[in-house]
């Protein structure tokens, strides 16, 4: 397939190139504010712009993990929200329909409440943040507009990212510098490897699959059990990590605490594994050491004290 990225300075854009290329695919990418090399800049509010990027490529499928991401921002700038999380990514749906293009839209655990989760797809969505609305909002408008749209819900995404943003770089960061870090043992989740993410997001579009899909890591647990998790793969010192609950964070939006994503139906249609975070966080440093897959990162980083 010939496949267009549009937010591939992420971390998630990032790996569905890389998945992309190494499937056979041919792939381009595009990025806002952080430039990547070889790929072309993009505002996905910018019609033109999108329109001009999608008539020139002419992709088979559109890939869209373009957002924005910040929580909190959202929750103070609901507009800035719906117009990339939800308007843009509708307006690239529709173009790439004009040329029988699929859309990939990447959405979120935060658009269930967080009363019963891990949730399986058609579990009724119940969004507590601005973030959440605008990207349950982004998907039922997706998946009304066109047929051949995908949404793929996902949550808590780690794994390489040339950004270093995500959570456990956060906390390398925090344990080497000796930093303490307050992190929610009330949050239950499904971490996901960024990398299995974006293997499953491609079968599913070489399988030509519609509708909603989860794809998750496989398996719940709360925020600080992975953190400290996470300190055993990358053998760090988790004395100055401290459990809390989300109220004592006072965090502007508010976060859904039981959650978790069910990846039964992901499960039954793909050959890709979505692994549980143990071996998401081992798949992780291997990359980080530059080891090759196969070697126990784990023992040895416990030799080391
Ligand atoms: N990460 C998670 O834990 C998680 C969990 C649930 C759902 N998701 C969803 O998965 C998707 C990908 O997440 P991620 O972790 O890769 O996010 P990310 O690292 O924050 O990347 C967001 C991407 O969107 C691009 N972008 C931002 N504003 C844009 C605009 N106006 N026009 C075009 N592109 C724009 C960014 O470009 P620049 O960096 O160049 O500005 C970047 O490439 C998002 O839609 C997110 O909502 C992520």
């Amino acid at each position: 397939m010939r496949a267009l990225v549009i937010g591939a300075s992420g971390q998630v854009g990032a790996a569905l190139l890389q998945a992309l290329r190494a499937r056979g695919h041919e792939a381009t990418g595009t990025y806002a504010h952080h430039a990547v090399e070889g790929c072309w800049p993009l505002d996905i509010t910018d019609a033109r712009a999108v329109e001009h990027a999608i008539f020139f490529i002419k992709p088979d499928w559109i890939f869209c993990p373009a957002g924005l991401t910040h929580v909190d921002y959202c929750e103070e700038h609901p507009e800035e929200a719906r117009a990339i999380n939800r308007d843009g990514p509708l307006l690239a749906a529709r173009m790439g329909q004009r040329l029988g293009a699929g859309f990939v839209y990447y959405s979120t655990e935060y658009v269930f409440d967080g009363t019963a989760g891990p949730y399986a797809e058609e579990d009724p969505a119940r969004p507590l943040s601005e973030y959440g609305r605008s990207k349950w909002e982004g998907e039922r408008a997706i998946l009304a507009a066109l047929p051949r749209a995908l949404v793929v819900r996902t949550t808590v995404v780690y794994g390489p990212d040339s950004q270093e943003k995500n959570f456990v770089y956060q906390l390398i960061r925090n344990c080497r510098s000796g930093q303490g870090m307050r992190i929610p043992a009330d949050q239950v989740s499904s971490p996901t490897y960024n990398a299995d993410l974006a293997a499953a997001s491609v079968e599913c579009c070489e399988k030509d699959l519609r509708g909603v899909y989860h794809l998750a890591g496989d398996g719940v647990l709360d925020r600080h059990a992975f953190a400290l998790l996470a300190c055993r793969i990358f053998a760090l010192d988790p004395s100055r990590l401290t459990a809390v609950t989300t109220a004592d964070l006072a965090q502007k939006a508010p976060r859904p605490l039981r959650a978790g994503l069910s990846i039964a139906k992901a499960r039954a249609a793909l050959q890709t594994a979505l692994r549980a975070p143990e071996a998401g966080l081992r798949a992780m440093r291997q990359a980080l050491d530059g080891r090759p897959p196969g070697g126990d990162p784990v023992d040895r980083a416990e030799g080391l004290g």
